[in-house]
């Protein structure tokens, strides 16, 4: 099966990428575990040395540029993995970069995967600064984002752009995957599955999966671990 991962040379995306290839397989589209085949990164820029590995791939490229995406999401990409970002002081620093990057970037990813022969499985990572305010103690599924920054809003506009693809089938949430769904990684929305990071990070240090002392923080393996499923 082939694997995208945007935003592939960041901080998680390579963590990812490394973790995806040594595990070798990943659940496809028919919720059955398939061989990873081919595993494409995509973004501005990488680290320097990369495994010289077959099925991996990667390609340079600005997400929100037009056409940038087209040879990356073909027709028979199961999964994807949005990570790529202008993250929060960067977005906060430049208004135009960060919604033309951010939602953008999003939806363009998200057209393409309506292109795809099914419906690909599709992770994407929000942010706790997608809530703000008065805030209670503990976050849950029935808490109103309410972001303060430019960032957080444009993470909160993308959920609701899944969540709507979602709907429409134009891509597939990750099936469900008990140990995990229950307050672990995913954040279960009509429709649509976010990753909501500090609340995922809190279940995950419960189960052990998370860094100790990391609140905001969780594990890559967490992450692959919870689309075993
Ligand atoms: N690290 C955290 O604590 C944290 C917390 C909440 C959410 N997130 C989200 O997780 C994702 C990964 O975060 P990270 O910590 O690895 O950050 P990162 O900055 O290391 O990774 C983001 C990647 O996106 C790439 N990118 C930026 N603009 C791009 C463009 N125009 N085209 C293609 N690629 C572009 C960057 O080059 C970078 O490699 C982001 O979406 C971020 O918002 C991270």
């Amino acid at each position: 099966m082939k694997v995208v991962i945007t935003g592939g040379g960041g901080m998680l995306g390579w963590k990812l990428a490394r973790a995806l290839l040594a595990r070798g397989e990943l659940t496809g589209v028919d919720g059955k575990p398939a061989k990873i085949s081919r595993l494409v990164l995509f973004d501005t820029a990488f680290p320097p040395k990369l495994p010289a590995d077959p099925r991996l791939e990667a390609v340079s490229g600005d997400i929100a540029a037009p056409g940038a995406l087209a040879g990356i999401v073909t027709p028979e990409t199961q999964s994807i993995f949005h990570l790529a970002s202008v993250v929060s002081a960067g977005a906060e620093a430049d208004f135009d970069l960060g919604w033309r990057v951010n939602l953008e970037g999003t939806r363009s990813l998200l057209e393409l995967a309506r292109k795809c022969a099914q419906p690909p499985r599709l992770v994407f990572t929000s942010s706790v600064a997608a809530f703000g305010g008065e805030l209670p103690a503990v976050l849950d599924d029935s808490t109103t984002p309410n972001p303060q920054t430019s960032y957080g809003a444009q993470k909160v506009c993308c959920e609701y752009l899944i969540t709507d693809y979602t709907r429409k089938g134009i891509h597939r949430r990750p099936q469900p995957a008990p140990a995990h769904h229950r307050g672990a990684s995913w954040q279960a929305q009509p429709g649509g599955f976010v990753l909501r990071q500090r609340r995922a990070a809190r279940a995950a240090e419960r189960r052990g999966l998370g860094m100790p002392g990391g609140a905001g923080h969780l594990r890559v393996a967490a992450l692959a671990q919870a689309l075993r499923g």
